[in-house]
Protein backbone atom coordinates (compact mmCIF):
# COMPACT_ATOMS: atom_id res chain seq x y z
CA UNK A 1 0.00 0.00 0.00
CA UNK A 2 0.99 3.57 -0.84
CA UNK A 3 -0.12 6.95 0.92
CA UNK A 4 -0.28 10.14 -1.02
CA UNK A 5 -1.16 13.29 0.45
CA UNK A 6 -1.28 16.57 -1.11
CA UNK A 7 -0.62 19.89 0.64
CA UNK A 8 -3.03 22.32 -1.07
CA UNK A 9 -4.23 25.78 -0.05
CA UNK A 10 -7.62 24.66 1.09
CA UNK A 11 -7.54 21.20 2.09
CA UNK A 12 -5.10 18.25 2.98
CA UNK A 13 -6.08 15.40 0.89
CA UNK A 14 -4.92 11.65 1.10
CA UNK A 15 -5.22 8.97 -0.81
CA UNK A 16 -4.31 4.76 -0.41
CA UNK A 17 -3.65 3.26 -3.30
CA UNK A 18 -2.26 -0.67 -3.80
CA UNK A 19 0.15 -2.56 -6.08
CA UNK A 20 -1.97 -2.21 -8.81
CA UNK A 21 -2.55 1.60 -8.21
CA UNK A 22 -5.92 0.66 -7.15
CA UNK A 23 -7.92 3.81 -5.19
CA UNK A 24 -8.15 1.76 -1.59
CA UNK A 25 -9.23 5.35 0.37
CA UNK A 26 -9.92 8.91 0.26
CA UNK A 27 -9.79 11.61 3.11
CA UNK A 28 -9.31 15.25 3.29
CA UNK A 29 -9.18 17.91 6.17
CA UNK A 30 -9.59 21.83 5.69
CA UNK A 31 -7.46 24.67 5.68
CA UNK A 32 -8.08 28.15 6.14
CA UNK A 33 -5.61 30.76 4.76
CA UNK A 34 -5.25 34.38 6.66
CA UNK A 35 -5.01 37.59 4.80
CA UNK A 36 -3.65 40.18 7.47
CA UNK A 37 -3.28 42.56 4.95
CA UNK A 38 -3.71 43.84 1.47
CA UNK A 39 -1.97 41.81 -0.75
CA UNK A 40 -0.72 39.19 2.08
CA UNK A 41 -1.62 35.83 2.07
CA UNK A 42 -0.33 33.45 5.43
CA UNK A 43 -0.85 29.83 6.84
CA UNK A 44 0.33 28.39 10.17
CA UNK A 45 2.26 25.31 9.02
CA UNK A 46 1.08 23.64 12.32
CA UNK A 47 -2.41 23.86 10.93
CA UNK A 48 -1.25 21.63 7.64
CA UNK A 49 0.50 19.12 10.24
CA UNK A 50 -2.50 18.87 12.50
CA UNK A 51 -4.65 18.66 9.03
CA UNK A 52 -2.15 15.98 8.19
CA UNK A 53 -2.93 13.24 11.24
CA UNK A 54 -6.56 13.95 10.59
CA UNK A 55 -6.31 12.87 7.61
CA UNK A 56 -3.94 9.92 8.03
CA UNK A 57 -6.60 9.37 11.11
CA UNK A 58 -9.52 9.14 9.14
CA UNK A 59 -7.80 7.06 6.39
CA UNK A 60 -6.75 4.16 9.37
CA UNK A 61 -10.46 4.46 10.86
CA UNK A 62 -11.95 3.58 6.78
CA UNK A 63 -9.37 0.52 6.40
CA UNK A 64 -6.89 -0.21 9.21
CA UNK A 65 -5.15 -3.00 7.41
CA UNK A 66 -4.53 -0.86 4.66
CA UNK A 67 -2.60 1.43 6.60
CA UNK A 68 -0.84 -0.89 8.28
CA UNK A 69 0.28 -2.25 5.05
CA UNK A 70 1.99 1.43 3.99
CA UNK A 71 5.07 0.95 2.66
CA UNK A 72 5.82 3.94 0.83
CA UNK A 73 4.44 7.81 1.18
CA UNK A 74 4.33 10.34 -1.69
CA UNK A 75 3.17 14.07 -1.27
CA UNK A 76 2.30 17.13 -3.22
CA UNK A 77 2.19 20.57 -2.39
CA UNK A 78 1.48 23.98 -2.69
CA UNK A 79 4.91 25.30 -4.61
CA UNK A 80 7.02 28.22 -3.36
CA UNK A 81 5.60 29.01 0.32
CA UNK A 82 8.61 30.26 2.88
CA UNK A 83 8.09 28.38 5.77
CA UNK A 84 11.52 29.73 7.95
CA UNK A 85 12.46 27.64 10.61
CA UNK A 86 15.52 28.20 13.43
CA UNK A 87 18.39 26.51 14.42
CA UNK A 88 16.26 24.15 16.16
CA UNK A 89 13.82 23.30 13.85
CA UNK A 90 11.03 25.42 15.31
CA UNK A 91 8.99 27.69 13.00
CA UNK A 92 10.19 31.39 12.98
CA UNK A 93 6.70 33.19 11.79
CA UNK A 94 3.30 32.31 9.48
CA UNK A 95 4.08 30.66 6.08
CA UNK A 96 4.06 33.17 3.44
CA UNK A 97 2.24 31.49 0.43
CA UNK A 98 2.41 31.07 -2.97
CA UNK A 99 -0.49 33.75 -3.57
CA UNK A 100 1.21 36.34 -1.24
CA UNK A 101 1.80 39.81 -3.56
CA UNK A 102 3.60 41.20 -0.54
CA UNK A 103 7.33 41.02 -2.08
CA UNK A 104 6.98 42.77 -5.92
CA UNK A 105 9.93 45.49 -4.82
CA UNK A 106 11.82 42.88 -3.84
CA UNK A 107 11.45 41.10 -7.30
CA UNK A 108 13.21 43.80 -8.73
CA UNK A 109 16.35 43.68 -6.22
CA UNK A 110 16.87 40.63 -7.30
CA UNK A 111 17.20 41.48 -10.95
CA UNK A 112 19.60 44.51 -10.27
CA UNK A 113 21.77 42.06 -7.62
CA UNK A 114 22.06 39.66 -9.86
CA UNK A 115 21.77 40.30 -13.50
CA UNK A 116 22.54 36.55 -14.21
CA UNK A 117 18.77 35.45 -12.03
CA UNK A 118 17.11 34.91 -15.54
CA UNK A 119 19.73 32.87 -17.32
CA UNK A 120 20.38 31.00 -14.49
CA UNK A 121 16.70 30.02 -13.03
CA UNK A 122 15.35 30.00 -16.35
CA UNK A 123 12.22 32.15 -14.30
CA UNK A 124 11.14 35.87 -14.18
CA UNK A 125 11.38 36.35 -10.52
CA UNK A 126 7.53 36.62 -9.24
CA UNK A 127 6.12 37.81 -5.95
CA UNK A 128 4.37 34.42 -5.46
CA UNK A 129 7.96 32.59 -5.68
CA UNK A 130 10.05 32.01 -1.89
CA UNK A 131 13.21 34.45 -2.83
CA UNK A 132 11.81 37.61 -2.70
CA UNK A 133 9.48 36.50 0.18
CA UNK A 134 13.17 36.34 2.28
CA UNK A 135 13.94 39.60 1.06
CA UNK A 136 10.85 40.93 2.39
CA UNK A 137 11.62 39.47 5.52
CA UNK A 138 15.15 40.91 5.88
CA UNK A 139 13.77 44.40 5.06
CA UNK A 140 10.91 44.20 7.29
CA UNK A 141 11.65 41.55 9.87
CA UNK A 142 15.25 41.54 10.56
CA UNK A 143 15.06 40.01 13.44
CA UNK A 144 13.22 36.69 12.02
CA UNK A 145 15.81 37.14 9.27
CA UNK A 146 19.12 36.59 11.19
CA UNK A 147 17.41 33.33 12.77
CA UNK A 148 16.65 31.34 9.76
CA UNK A 149 18.63 28.38 9.00
CA UNK A 150 16.43 26.61 7.00
CA UNK A 151 13.98 27.31 4.36
CA UNK A 152 11.47 24.81 3.38
CA UNK A 153 8.92 24.45 1.03
CA UNK A 154 5.38 23.70 2.47
CA UNK A 155 5.29 19.95 2.13
CA UNK A 156 9.06 19.67 2.73
CA UNK A 157 7.91 21.19 6.25
CA UNK A 158 5.68 17.86 6.37
CA UNK A 159 8.51 15.73 5.59
CA UNK A 160 10.77 17.49 8.56
CA UNK A 161 7.69 16.05 10.59
CA UNK A 162 7.39 12.93 9.69
CA UNK A 163 11.27 12.05 9.10
CA UNK A 164 13.33 14.71 11.29
CA UNK A 165 14.97 15.30 7.18
CA UNK A 166 15.65 18.51 5.85
CA UNK A 167 14.73 17.40 1.72
CA UNK A 168 13.09 18.69 -1.04
CA UNK A 169 12.75 17.65 -4.85
CA UNK A 170 13.64 19.25 -8.12
CA UNK A 171 9.85 20.71 -9.41
CA UNK A 172 9.35 22.02 -6.15
CA UNK A 173 12.79 23.08 -5.15
CA UNK A 174 12.69 25.19 -8.99
CA UNK A 175 9.66 26.99 -7.69
CA UNK A 176 11.77 28.73 -4.86
CA UNK A 177 13.90 31.26 -7.39
CA UNK A 178 16.76 29.79 -5.99
CA UNK A 179 17.39 26.65 -8.12
CA UNK A 180 19.68 26.82 -11.20
CA UNK A 181 17.17 24.74 -12.77
CA UNK A 182 19.10 23.05 -15.95
CA UNK A 183 21.44 21.49 -13.65
CA UNK A 184 19.08 20.76 -11.25
CA UNK A 185 21.14 22.21 -8.45
CA UNK A 186 20.82 25.19 -5.97
CA UNK A 187 22.48 28.06 -7.34
CA UNK A 188 25.74 30.04 -5.19
CA UNK A 189 25.15 32.81 -7.12
CA UNK A 190 21.30 33.69 -6.13
CA UNK A 191 21.30 32.57 -3.00
CA UNK A 192 24.27 34.56 -2.41
CA UNK A 193 22.47 38.04 -4.29
CA UNK A 194 19.89 37.14 -1.75
CA UNK A 195 21.81 37.19 1.23
CA UNK A 196 21.14 33.21 1.74
CA UNK A 197 23.57 29.79 1.97
CA UNK A 198 23.46 26.47 0.31
CA UNK A 199 23.19 25.22 3.55
CA UNK A 200 20.03 27.20 4.80
CA UNK A 201 18.58 25.24 2.07
CA UNK A 202 17.15 21.30 2.05
CA UNK A 203 19.01 18.88 0.92
CA UNK A 204 17.81 17.95 -3.27
CA UNK A 205 16.28 14.78 -4.48
CA UNK A 206 14.66 13.78 -7.47
CA UNK A 207 10.85 13.19 -6.76
CA UNK A 208 10.71 9.50 -6.83
CA UNK A 209 14.19 9.27 -4.43
CA UNK A 210 13.43 8.00 -1.07
CA UNK A 211 14.53 10.97 1.08
CA UNK A 212 14.21 8.98 4.56
CA UNK A 213 11.44 6.97 6.60
CA UNK A 214 9.06 8.09 9.02
CA UNK A 215 10.40 7.89 12.72
CA UNK A 216 9.46 4.96 14.55
CA UNK A 217 7.32 7.50 16.95
CA UNK A 218 5.55 8.31 13.92
CA UNK A 219 5.11 5.05 12.75
CA UNK A 220 3.74 3.65 16.19
CA UNK A 221 1.11 7.08 16.20
CA UNK A 222 -0.12 6.26 12.65
CA UNK A 223 -0.32 2.61 12.76
CA UNK A 224 2.13 2.01 9.84
CA UNK A 225 3.83 -1.03 10.88
CA UNK A 226 5.89 -1.01 7.88
CA UNK A 227 8.10 2.66 8.68
CA UNK A 228 7.75 3.55 5.14
CA UNK A 229 10.14 5.33 3.52
CA UNK A 230 9.06 9.11 2.03
CA UNK A 231 9.45 9.81 -1.87
CA UNK A 232 11.46 13.20 -2.94
CA UNK A 233 7.64 14.29 -3.88
CA UNK A 234 6.35 16.98 -6.19
CA UNK A 235 4.98 20.57 -6.61
CA UNK A 236 1.41 20.17 -6.95
CA UNK A 237 1.50 20.75 -10.49
CA UNK A 238 3.95 18.70 -11.56
CA UNK A 239 2.83 15.62 -8.97
CA UNK A 240 -0.78 16.04 -10.39
CA UNK A 241 1.07 15.57 -14.19
CA UNK A 242 2.49 12.27 -12.39
CA UNK A 243 -0.93 11.53 -11.55
CA UNK A 244 -2.37 11.57 -15.07
CA UNK A 245 0.11 10.07 -16.71
CA UNK A 246 2.02 13.43 -18.61
CA UNK A 247 5.50 12.70 -18.10
CA UNK A 248 6.46 12.21 -21.48
CA UNK A 249 7.60 15.10 -23.61
CA UNK A 250 4.44 17.03 -24.98
CA UNK A 251 2.02 15.64 -22.75
CA UNK A 252 -0.11 18.56 -21.96
CA UNK A 253 -2.50 19.24 -18.95
CA UNK A 254 -5.30 21.84 -18.24
CA UNK A 255 -5.74 22.55 -15.06
CA UNK A 256 -8.86 24.72 -14.21
CA UNK A 257 -8.72 25.31 -10.55
CA UNK A 258 -8.58 28.40 -8.33
CA UNK A 259 -5.97 29.08 -10.53
CA UNK A 260 -5.38 27.69 -13.98
CA UNK A 261 -2.19 26.06 -15.34
CA UNK A 262 -1.15 25.01 -18.93
CA UNK A 263 1.41 22.28 -18.31
CA UNK A 264 3.40 20.73 -20.60
CA UNK A 265 6.12 17.79 -20.04
CA UNK A 266 9.55 18.94 -21.84
CA UNK A 267 12.22 16.51 -22.37
CA UNK A 268 14.61 19.60 -22.33
CA UNK A 269 14.55 22.36 -20.15
CA UNK A 270 12.72 24.89 -22.38
CA UNK A 271 12.54 28.34 -20.46
CA UNK A 272 10.73 31.71 -21.96
CA UNK A 273 11.38 34.48 -19.49
CA UNK A 274 10.37 36.72 -22.15
CA UNK A 275 6.85 35.57 -21.96
CA UNK A 276 6.69 34.60 -18.45
CA UNK A 277 6.68 30.95 -18.55
CA UNK A 278 7.34 29.01 -15.78
CA UNK A 279 10.53 26.38 -16.91
CA UNK A 280 10.94 24.25 -13.67
CA UNK A 281 12.32 20.68 -13.22
CA UNK A 282 9.37 17.94 -13.44
CA UNK A 283 8.70 15.51 -10.57
CA UNK A 284 10.68 12.39 -12.29
CA UNK A 285 14.78 12.66 -13.22
CA UNK A 286 15.61 13.90 -16.34
CA UNK A 287 12.74 15.76 -17.51
CA UNK A 288 11.02 19.54 -16.76
CA UNK A 289 7.87 21.22 -18.13
CA UNK A 290 6.97 24.61 -18.46
CA UNK A 291 3.47 26.23 -16.98
CA UNK A 292 1.73 29.06 -17.58
CA UNK A 293 0.05 30.22 -14.52
CA UNK A 294 -3.00 32.18 -14.50
CA UNK A 295 -3.84 33.67 -10.91
CA UNK A 296 -7.87 33.65 -11.57
CA UNK A 297 -9.35 30.61 -12.95
CA UNK A 298 -12.11 29.09 -11.37
CA UNK A 299 -11.68 32.00 -8.83
CA UNK A 300 -12.71 34.33 -11.52
CA UNK A 301 -16.10 32.78 -11.59
CA UNK A 302 -16.52 32.44 -7.20
CA UNK A 303 -15.79 36.31 -7.50
CA UNK A 304 -19.43 36.86 -9.98
CA UNK A 305 -21.20 34.33 -7.93
CA UNK A 306 -20.37 35.76 -4.95
CA UNK A 307 -21.35 39.49 -6.28
CA UNK A 308 -24.35 38.00 -7.93
CA UNK A 309 -25.08 35.85 -4.86
CA UNK A 310 -25.90 32.57 -7.37
CA UNK A 311 -23.35 29.61 -6.97
CA UNK A 312 -20.98 29.32 -9.93
CA UNK A 313 -22.67 26.22 -11.84
CA UNK A 314 -26.03 27.88 -11.76
CA UNK A 315 -24.11 30.87 -13.44
CA UNK A 316 -22.59 28.89 -15.95
CA UNK A 317 -25.49 26.35 -16.62
CA UNK A 318 -27.89 29.48 -17.82
CA UNK A 319 -25.15 29.67 -20.83
CA UNK A 320 -27.12 26.49 -21.67
CA UNK A 321 -24.22 24.23 -23.89
CA UNK A 322 -24.10 26.10 -27.06
CA UNK A 323 -21.71 27.93 -28.25
CA UNK A 324 -22.44 30.68 -30.42
CA UNK A 325 -19.83 32.82 -30.24
CA UNK A 326 -17.73 35.68 -27.46
CA UNK A 327 -19.75 37.77 -25.14
CA UNK A 328 -20.21 41.41 -25.41
CA UNK A 329 -18.46 42.07 -22.59
CA UNK A 330 -14.60 41.47 -22.38
CA UNK A 331 -12.95 40.74 -19.29
CA UNK A 332 -9.70 40.82 -18.04
CA UNK A 333 -9.44 38.40 -15.08
CA UNK A 334 -6.41 39.62 -13.19
CA UNK A 335 -8.53 39.82 -9.79
CA UNK A 336 -5.23 39.14 -7.50
CA UNK A 337 -2.92 40.11 -10.83
CA UNK A 338 -1.26 37.25 -12.82
CA UNK A 339 1.62 35.42 -13.79
CA UNK A 340 1.55 34.82 -17.29
CA UNK A 341 2.71 35.99 -19.44
CA UNK A 342 2.43 39.78 -17.86
CA UNK A 343 4.00 38.77 -14.25
CA UNK A 344 2.03 41.73 -13.07
CA UNK A 345 0.66 41.32 -8.87
CA UNK A 346 -0.63 44.49 -8.85
CA UNK A 347 -2.61 44.98 -11.62
CA UNK A 348 -6.36 44.18 -10.81
CA UNK A 349 -9.03 42.78 -12.94
CA UNK A 350 -11.29 45.35 -15.84
CA UNK A 351 -14.54 44.71 -17.37
CA UNK A 352 -14.98 46.08 -20.63
CA UNK A 353 -17.83 46.76 -23.05
CA UNK A 354 -20.58 46.57 -20.08
CA UNK A 355 -23.91 48.44 -21.24
CA UNK A 356 -27.61 49.06 -19.77
CA UNK A 357 -28.42 45.60 -21.38
CA UNK A 358 -25.76 43.66 -19.40
CA UNK A 359 -27.10 40.85 -17.24
CA UNK A 360 -25.72 38.41 -15.30
CA UNK A 361 -25.75 35.80 -18.21
CA UNK A 362 -23.52 38.15 -20.10
CA UNK A 363 -21.15 38.63 -17.23
CA UNK A 364 -20.72 34.69 -16.36
CA UNK A 365 -20.38 34.25 -20.61
CA UNK A 366 -17.72 37.19 -19.96
CA UNK A 367 -15.74 35.46 -17.31
CA UNK A 368 -15.76 32.27 -19.24
CA UNK A 369 -14.41 33.57 -22.15
CA UNK A 370 -11.92 35.87 -20.31
CA UNK A 371 -10.23 32.78 -18.85
CA UNK A 372 -9.86 30.99 -21.97
CA UNK A 373 -8.28 33.97 -23.80
CA UNK A 374 -5.74 33.82 -20.41
CA UNK A 375 -5.28 30.37 -21.30
CA UNK A 376 -4.79 30.82 -25.10
CA UNK A 377 -1.97 33.73 -24.12
CA UNK A 378 -0.22 31.34 -21.66
CA UNK A 379 -0.27 28.69 -24.96
CA UNK A 380 1.16 31.03 -27.24
CA UNK A 381 3.59 31.62 -25.00
CA UNK A 382 4.80 27.94 -24.19
CA UNK A 383 4.82 27.44 -27.96
CA UNK A 384 6.86 30.36 -28.52
CA UNK A 385 8.80 28.49 -25.80
CA UNK A 386 9.51 25.26 -28.15
CA UNK A 387 6.44 23.59 -26.76
CA UNK A 388 4.04 21.34 -29.18
CA UNK A 389 1.03 21.26 -27.82
CA UNK A 390 -1.77 19.32 -29.92
CA UNK A 391 -4.50 17.75 -27.05
CA UNK A 392 -5.07 19.04 -23.39
CA UNK A 393 -6.51 16.84 -20.42
CA UNK A 394 -7.97 18.73 -18.26
CA UNK A 395 -8.48 18.36 -15.00
CA UNK A 396 -9.98 20.48 -12.06
CA UNK A 397 -13.35 21.91 -10.55
CA UNK A 398 -13.64 24.05 -13.47
CA UNK A 399 -14.31 21.18 -15.94
CA UNK A 400 -17.48 20.41 -14.40
CA UNK A 401 -18.69 23.44 -17.11
CA UNK A 402 -18.84 21.71 -20.42
CA UNK A 403 -19.59 25.05 -21.95
CA UNK A 404 -16.62 26.14 -20.18
CA UNK A 405 -14.36 23.09 -21.71
CA UNK A 406 -15.69 24.04 -25.13
CA UNK A 407 -14.99 27.72 -25.19
CA UNK A 408 -11.80 27.00 -24.07
CA UNK A 409 -10.98 24.43 -27.04
CA UNK A 410 -12.54 27.20 -29.62
CA UNK A 411 -10.19 29.40 -28.41
CA UNK A 412 -7.07 27.36 -28.54
CA UNK A 413 -7.97 25.23 -31.33
CA UNK A 414 -6.99 22.40 -29.60
CA UNK A 415 -9.19 19.36 -28.66
CA UNK A 416 -9.08 18.26 -24.82
CA UNK A 417 -9.40 15.68 -23.12
CA UNK A 418 -11.49 14.57 -20.21
CA UNK A 419 -10.76 11.90 -17.68
CA UNK A 420 -13.06 9.33 -16.92
CA UNK A 421 -13.87 9.60 -12.84
CA UNK A 422 -11.20 8.99 -11.14
CA UNK A 423 -8.81 10.61 -8.59
CA UNK A 424 -6.36 11.77 -10.86
CA UNK A 425 -5.10 15.26 -8.44
CA UNK A 426 -1.96 15.71 -6.90
CA UNK A 427 -2.36 13.05 -3.71
CA UNK A 428 -3.07 10.16 -6.45
CA UNK A 429 0.43 11.30 -8.17
CA UNK A 430 1.72 11.78 -4.97
CA UNK A 431 1.01 8.23 -3.95
CA UNK A 432 2.72 7.28 -7.61
CA UNK A 433 5.63 8.28 -6.30
CA UNK A 434 5.57 6.78 -3.40
CA UNK A 435 5.11 3.61 -5.07
CA UNK A 436 7.46 3.92 -7.10
CA UNK A 437 10.33 5.07 -4.25
CA UNK A 438 9.56 2.17 -2.18
CA UNK A 439 9.85 -0.59 -4.96
CA UNK A 440 12.49 1.20 -7.35
CA UNK A 441 9.87 0.70 -10.54
CA UNK A 442 10.23 2.56 -13.58
CA UNK A 443 8.37 5.56 -13.52
CA UNK A 444 7.76 5.35 -17.14
CA UNK A 445 5.81 1.91 -16.07
CA UNK A 446 3.71 3.28 -13.53
CA UNK A 447 2.62 6.88 -14.71
CA UNK A 448 0.19 5.55 -17.41
CA UNK A 449 -2.39 7.54 -18.51
CA UNK A 450 -5.99 7.44 -17.31
CA UNK A 451 -9.05 6.17 -19.22
CA UNK A 452 -10.92 9.20 -21.49
CA UNK A 453 -14.52 9.71 -20.86
CA UNK A 454 -14.90 12.49 -23.58
CA UNK A 455 -13.00 14.61 -25.83
CA UNK A 456 -14.04 18.16 -26.51
CA UNK A 457 -13.36 19.49 -29.84
CA UNK A 458 -13.44 23.32 -30.77
CA UNK A 459 -16.57 24.62 -32.48
CA UNK A 460 -15.41 26.14 -35.87
CA UNK A 461 -18.17 28.10 -36.33
CA UNK A 462 -17.60 30.40 -33.41
CA UNK A 463 -13.41 30.29 -34.07
CA UNK A 464 -13.70 33.31 -36.48
CA UNK A 465 -15.50 35.66 -33.83
CA UNK A 466 -13.26 34.07 -30.83
CA UNK A 467 -10.36 34.98 -32.77
CA UNK A 468 -11.20 38.52 -33.04
CA UNK A 469 -12.35 39.13 -29.27
CA UNK A 470 -9.02 37.42 -28.33
CA UNK A 471 -7.24 40.20 -30.63
CA UNK A 472 -9.39 42.98 -28.72
CA UNK A 473 -8.37 40.83 -25.30
CA UNK A 474 -4.97 41.20 -26.26
CA UNK A 475 -4.63 44.80 -26.27
CA UNK A 476 -6.31 45.21 -22.69
CA UNK A 477 -3.45 45.09 -20.51
CA UNK A 478 -0.67 47.43 -22.60
CA UNK A 479 -3.35 49.97 -22.57
CA UNK A 480 -4.52 50.17 -18.90
CA UNK A 481 -1.55 49.35 -17.28
CA UNK A 482 -0.04 52.21 -16.47
CA UNK A 483 -3.41 54.01 -15.26
CA UNK A 484 -2.80 53.53 -11.37
C1 LIG B 1 2.37 27.22 -9.31
C2 LIG B 1 1.55 27.85 -8.24
C3 LIG B 1 0.29 27.21 -7.80
C4 LIG B 1 0.54 26.69 -6.41
C5 LIG B 1 -0.73 26.42 -5.65
O1 LIG B 1 3.44 28.00 -9.69
O2 LIG B 1 1.87 28.87 -7.71
O3 LIG B 1 -0.16 26.24 -8.67
O4 LIG B 1 1.40 25.61 -6.46
O5 LIG B 1 -1.44 25.37 -6.04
Amino acid sequence: MYLGLDFGTSSVKGVIIDDNQKLIATASSPLKVSRPHHGWSEQNPAHWWKAANAVVRALRKAKPKAIAAVKGIGMSGQQHGATLLDKNGKVLRPCILWNDARSFEECADILRDCPDAKAITGNVPLAGFTAPKLLWVRKHEPKIFEQVAKVLLPKDYIRFCMTGTYGSDMSDSAGTYWLDVAKRDWSDVVLKATHLRRDQMPELFEGTDVTGRITDKLAKEWGMLLKPVVAGGGGDNAAAAVGIGAVHDGDAVLSLGTSGVMFVANEKFSPNTARGVHAFCHAVPNMWHQMGVILSATDSIEWLARLLKTPAPKLTAALGNKLAGPAEVLLLPYFSGERTPVGDSQIRAAFLGLGHETDAKSMTHAVLDAVAFAFRQSLDALRDGGATVNRLTAVGGGTHSEIWLKIIATVLDVPIDLPAAGDVGGAFGGARLGLIAATGASYKKICTKPKIAKTILPEKKAQAAYEAAYRRYIQIYPAIKDIK
